[in-house]
């Protein structure tokens, strides 16, 4: 599908841990591996007129030196910074100074589970959350995003 959008570059930035999908418990994150995950975002982007491009650190420096670099290279942004989600102000900082919109993704239904993953630090710098969903979350996030981008 074309969109004939200007504004389709769409970074895609996970977190700690979540390299290691398909060895995390498969009851809150699903049995896909990561590699399969970012090829599905990958079509699922390209269907709905979107370019991902993508980065997964378990440095959290690495993660705010690239929301840094940015500027410029991507017009929109899917995160899922895992655990870092819940305590990063560091993240938070460097996403607002980013600047570009920005949808949070969880695979699991981070408000259903433990106490300190009902926080998010990220959360009000962000246009949308989407949690619970699996695979299909970052599919939402894409649309959300695309509605954004086609203002
Ligand atoms: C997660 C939820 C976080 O609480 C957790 O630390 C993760 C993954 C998710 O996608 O459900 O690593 O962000």
């Amino acid at each position: 599908m074309t969109t004939g959008l200007v504004a389709n570059r769409i970074e895609v930035m996970h977190g700690v841990n979540l390299d290691q999908l398909g060895r995390r418990p498969a009851t809150h994150y699903g049995t896909l591996t990561f590699d399969e995950l970012e090829q599905r975002i990958t079509a699922d982007a390209r269907e709905l007129g979107l370019e991902a491009r993508f980065f997964q650190t378990n440095h959290e420096g690495e993660f705010v030196e690239h929301l840094h670099r940015l500027d410029g290279l991507a017009d929109g942004i899917v995160l899922n910074p895992g655990a870092w989600t819940h305590y990063s102000w560091a993240i938070r900082d460097a996403l607002e100074l980013c600047g570009l919109p920005a949808v949070e993704v969880h695979l699991s239904d981070v408000d259903a589970r433990e106490d300190f993953r009902k926080v998010s630090v990220v959360r009000d710098h962000c246009i949308a959350t989407v949690k619970g969903r699996g695979p299909d979350g970052y599919r939402d996030a894409l649309v959300r995003l695309r509605e954004e981008l086609q203002k």
